[in-house]
């Protein structure tokens, strides 16, 4: 496993891949490394000769210091797992080498996208996404790219961002690895106590019971059975809860039978944000 810090030996040693007409698969991540983003690694490997991950915490997608100062940092361990599992390169670059000017977030157009639910509670959030995704595709130049449904939000805004700039790859979208609770995998349960990660399995238990739900009431009766819910566990604030067509992401009034829809989720424990979300019609 080859291990680059700069742009510039990472493009050459990519160029050398390029000319035996590789095809290269590439999943952008943050680090702190779970199965979630193995399972992307994995996909990536089943269809390309070579597969690249990168690991960096981007700022310019976090609205709260805290937050980035907080975001678990464990690159050793994931260097280690990226070994285990036969990734053949890895990009770590610092800050610098990727934001050589300013540290800031170009504005982007996503038709819309961006400006609901994480889009309207963390601002700027997907300016910062589009930034970095978009300066490591370039940097890249991958045949595919690996993205999770976990953040469903993202993946349609990275399809629209490459749509948008006619960026020569292919996306493709994984599901989401989950806990044995059915607790979505992600970074930030690191950052949970061993209670709030028992208790968070209420999460995805009643995303299930709305897809059940779905087929017979309402959007409002389930909005209303939702926010109960969460109102009977003080340990989680919910945050949105919203059922979306999965292509626009406008929030829908009614569930639909030809529409592709899902149920997304924010909620928050002790400062730490989580989202899942679940097709409800397909
Ligand atoms: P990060 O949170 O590290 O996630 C990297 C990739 O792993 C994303 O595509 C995310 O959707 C996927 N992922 C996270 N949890 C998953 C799970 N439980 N199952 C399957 N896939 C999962 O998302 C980011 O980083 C950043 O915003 C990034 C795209 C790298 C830009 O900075």
């Amino acid at each position: 496993m080859k291990v680059f810090k700069t742009v510039i030996e990472l493009k050459n040693s990519l160029e050398e891949y390029r000319s035996k007409k590789s095809i290269i698969g590439f999943v952008p991540t943050m680090g702190a490394l779970h199965e979630g983003h193995l399972s992307l690694i994995e996909e990536s490997k089943k269809h390309n000769d070579i597969s690249i991950v990168s690991i960096f915490i981007n700022p310019t997608q976090f609205d709260k210091k805290e937050d980035l100062k907080n975001y678990p940092k464990t690159i050793e361990r994931d260097l280690l797992l990226l070994k285990k599992v036969n990734c053949d390169l890895v990009f770590v670059p610092s800050v610098k080498e990727v934001y050589t000017n300013a540290i800031e977030a170009n504005s982007f157009d996503f038709d819309g996208l961006e400006n609901s639910m994480e889009g309207n509670q963390r601002k700027g959030h997907f300016d910062g996404v589009g930034t970095i995704v978009k300066k490591l595709f370039e940097i890249v130049m991958p045949t595919h790219a690996y993205f999770g449904e976990k953040d469903f939000q993202q993946l349609q805004i990275i399809r629209k961002l490459v749509e948008n700039n006619h960026l020569p790859v292919k996306i493709i979208g994984c599901t989401t690895l989950r806990e044995e609770n059915g607790l979505a995998m992600s970074s930030r349960n690191k950052l949970l106590t061993k209670e709030e990660k028992k208790q968070a399995s209420i999460i995805y238990q009643v995303l299930k019971d709305v897809r059940k739900k779905a087929t017979h009431q309402t959007i409002d009766q389930i909005k209303e059975w939702v926010c109960d819910q969460f109102k009977k566990h003080p340990l989680f604030d919910l945050q949105y809860f919203t059922i979306a067509d999965e292509d626009t992401l406008k929030s829908a009034s009614k569930t639909s039978n030809d529409k592709p829809q899902r149920a997304f989720i924010a909620v928050s424990t002790n400062k730490i944000r989580l989202i899942d979300n679940i097709s409800i019609n397909t």
